[in-house]
């Protein structure tokens, strides 16, 4: 599949280099090109020197962007994504202290209305986006989404690198994955590696792994 990748950070880089490993086709774009050059040298991407580049050839885009980048480039790729996927995996510099009355996902629909907003790769620190598999067992990769077949598309791309795919339901779903990514940064700023996962447990979920998890 040709993924663009907008952002060359910890999570364009680890996901350029899962994406390019699965086979996908990659190119990734920054706000200093030189940024996705060195992304793409790393990674076995391909760098392209602006976002509306990146997007253009793209069947799908991942917006790898702090959350307070995305009205600038919403502005800037709107028109190109009109019909696509577009991946939104961000989480918010400090969570809401009133809970979550809306989700950036959702926000970020709003501001794009013609392309088809999905929610992925949140609840992942960048260390398991570039390895998702911890100890043989494949982490969790939840996929939230009100357009079935974009929904579908990125299960399997999410899949295909690794994760086991979780359907998490609808757009508002992201609302709770976002909660999710929250307690896990948290934990891990008061002292973790950052590179543990989430992996939903029970008999229907061993029985897909394959994994005996009882160890
Ligand atoms: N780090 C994690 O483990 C993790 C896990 C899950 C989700 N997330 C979410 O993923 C997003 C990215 O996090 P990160 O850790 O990768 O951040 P990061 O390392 O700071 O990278 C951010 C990237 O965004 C690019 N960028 C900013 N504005 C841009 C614009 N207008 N056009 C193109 N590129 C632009 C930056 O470009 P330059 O390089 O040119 O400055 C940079 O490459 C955030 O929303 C975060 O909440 C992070």
């Amino acid at each position: 599949m040709q993924i663009a990748i907008i952002g060359a950070g910890n999570v364009g880089r680890a996901l350029a280099s899962s994406l390019t490993r699965a086979g996908h086709d990659v190119t990734v774009s920054a706000e200093h090109p030189e940024h996705a050059t060195e992304a793409a040298a790393r990674t076995g991407a391909r760098a392209v020197s602006s976002n509306a580049e990146a997007v253009r050839a793209a069947d799908l885009v991942v917006l790898a962007v702090p959350a307070t980048a995305l009205d600038k480039i919403a502005t800037e790729i709107g028109r190109d994504v009109a019909g696509k996927v577009v991946v939104d995996v961000a989480n918010r510099p400090t969570p809401s202290p009133d809970g979550t009355p809306t989700s950036i996902a959702e926000e970020l629909q709003a501001k794009l209305p013609q392309a088809k907003v999905v929610k992925a790769f949140n609840t992942a620190f960048a260390s398991r986006q570039a390895e998702p598999t911890v100890g043989g067992i494949p982490s969790d990769g939840f996929v939230a989404a009100d357009d079935p077949d974009a929904k579908q598309t990125i299960l399997d791309v999410v899949e295909s690198i690794g994760f086991r795919p979780v359907d998490a339901g609808s757009l508002a779903a992201a609302r709770t994955l976002e909660g999710m990514a929250w307690l896990n940064i948290q934990r891990n700023m008061a002292g973790g590696s950052w590179q543990d996962a989430w992996v939903l447990v029970g008999p229907d979920t061993i029985e897909s792994t394959g994994a005996d998890r009882r160890n």
